[in-house]
C-alpha cells in the first residue's frame, strides 16, 4: 500500500527566495564553455501524451539523464565543472574525496581518473554492492563508513582535512555536493555545473510553457539549482514541489517546521540519491521560500513508476529510470490516486503542464532488473 504524504509551504515567497540565488549570466557563460571543452553530450527531453492523457495532464514532459556523459545521472555536471575549478586554482591536487550515496562519488571517480588524479569515496553502510562497484570501477578506493550519510559527509571531510594536515600543502580536495558552514565554495560551483540541465531544458521545451516542476532531494543541491536558473531565466515561475523518501524527508520536515532540521535516517529506500538525513545550508535558503510544497513517498511509488516507464502506454517512448530518477512520476501518481489530495490536484495539476526529471537511469542494476522485471 502506497504510502504519500504532502504539506503546502506557508513561508512560499519567490521574490524572498530570488535574494538567496545566485544565478549570473557570467557564470553561466563559464559553466556552458566548460562543458563544451569537455565534449559534455546533451540529454533528450521526451514527450508523454499516452501518459498525459491518463493522468488528466495537458502535457507531461520528462528530461531524461539516463544517457549523461556514460555514467546514467545528471550528477557528472557538476562533479566535472567544480573539479575543473579546484584543479584550475590548485594544480598541486592529487587525489579528490567526497561522500556520497552512489552517483556524485561515480562522477568523481570518472572526472579524477581523466585529470589523472586519485579518487577516494566515502560511502554509507546502506550502499549496495552494484553501486560501490560502479565507483571501484572507475579506479577509485571506496571506503564504507558505520553511519549513514551525514557520516559519511563527515569521514570525508576529516580526512581530507588531516591528509592536508600531514603534508602541510592541500593535495587533497574535498568535492562534496552538500554545503554547510565555511564549506561553500565547491557546493556552488557543483550547483552551477547543474544550470547545463536546465539550459538545456529551457531550448529544448521550446514554445511550451511549465506550469509545475517536480524536484527530486537529497540535500537539495541540485533542486536548488534548478529553482535558481529557473526564477532568474524563464518569463514564468512555475509551482515547484519536491519529492523524497519517507524515511529520509529532511527538506518536508524542514519546510514544515521553518527552520533546516535533520531527521533520523536508519530505515533503507530504494531511493539512494535522495536518501540523506539533512539538507545543504545554501539549498535551504533558495528552497526554503521558493517551493510550493512538498511530497515525501514510500519505496512502492517510485518502483511503479519505474515500471511504467519500461512498459509505456500506447505509442509513449520507453525511458529507463532508476528508483530516484523515477521519484518525481511516483509523486505525481501518488498524488492523482490520492482521493485526499484531489483539491490540491484541481488547483496546481490538473489539465497543467508538468515537467520532471528522470535524475538518473539504471545505476542499480541489479534492483532495475528486478522491479520492472526484464
Ligand atoms: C539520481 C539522483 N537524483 C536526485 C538526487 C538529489 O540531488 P541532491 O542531493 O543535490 O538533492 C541525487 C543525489 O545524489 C541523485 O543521485
Amino acid at each position: 500500500m502506497y504510502l504519500i504524504n504532502l504539506i503546502n509551504n506557508s513561508r512560499f515567497d519567490i521574490k524572498k527566495s530570488k535574494t538567496a540565488t545566485f544565478f549570473s549570466p557570467s557564470k553561466f557563460e563559464n559553466v556552458l564553455s566548460f562543458h563544451k571543452s569537455i565534449n559534455m553530450n546533451e540529454t533528450p527531453l521526451i514527450h508523454m501524451p499516452a501518459l498525459a492523457n491518463k493522468l488528466g495532464l495537458k502535457n507531461l514532459i520528462i528530461k531524461d539523464e539516463s544517457s549523461r556523459y556514460e555514467l546514467n545521472a545528471f550528477k557528472v555536471l557538476g562533479a566535472s565543472y567544480a573539479m575543473n575549478r579546484q584543479v584550475s586554482s590548485n594544480p598541486d591536487i592529487e587525489v579528490f574525496c567526497t561522500a556520497t550515496d552512489g552517483n556524485h562519488g561515480r562522477a568523481v571517480a570518472r572526472i579524477a581518473k581523466k585529470m589523472n588524479r586519485k579518487a577516494i569515496i566515502f560511502v554509507p553502510r546502506k550502499t549496495v554492492k552494484g553501486r560501490v562497484n560502479l565507483i571501484k570501477d572507475e579506479g577509485a578506493k571506496v571506503v564504507v563508513v558505520d553511519g549513514n550519510y551525514d557520516f559519511a559527509v563527515k569521514q570525508a571531510a576529516s580526512y581530507v582535512e588531516k591528509q592536508n594536515e600531514d603534508y602541510n600543502k592541500r593535495y587533497y580536495c574535498l568535492v562534496q555536493d552538500k554545503s554547510s558552514s565555511g564549506y561553500e565554495k565547491i557546493p556552488i560551483d557543483i550547483m552551477m555545473g547543474y544550470w547545463t540541465q536546465i539550459y538545456e531544458i529551457t531550448n529544448q521545451i521550446d514554445s511550451f510553457t511549465v506550469d509545475v516542476v517536480i524536484l527530486q532531494s537529497g540535500v537539495g543541491s541540485w533542486a536548488a539549482s534548478v529553482v535558481d536558473y529557473i526564477i532568474n531565466n524563464w518569463k514564468n515561475t512555475p509551482v515547484f514541489i519536491s519529492v523524497e523518501p519517507n524515511s529520509a524527508n529532511c527538506l518536508f520536515e524542514s519546510i514544515k517546521k521553518g527552520y533546516n532540521v535533520s531527521v533520523e535516517n536508519e530505515k533503507f529506500t530504494s531511493m539512494a540519491g535522495l536518501d540523506c538525513e539533512s539538507l545543504s545550508k545554501i539549498s535551504w535558503l533558495i528552497l526554503k521560500n521558493s517551493l510550493n510544497s512538498c511530497i515525501s513517498i514510500s519505496d512502492d511509488l517510485t518502483e511503479k513508476a519505474m515500471k511504467l516507464l519500461y512498459n509505456p502506454i500506447t505509442s509513449d517512448p520507453v525511458v529507463v529510470s532508476g528508483e530516484s530518477g523515477a521519484s518525481s512520476l511516483g509523486a505525481l501518481i501518488g498524488l492523482i490516486e490520492s482521493p485526499k489530495y484531489k483539491t490540491f490536484i484541481n488547483k496546481y495539476i490538473a489539465d497543467s503542464t508538468v515537467l520532471l526529471i528522470n535524475t538518473e537511469g539504471a545505476t542499480d542494476i541489479v534492483s532495475y532488473k528486478r522491479i520492472v522485471n526484464t
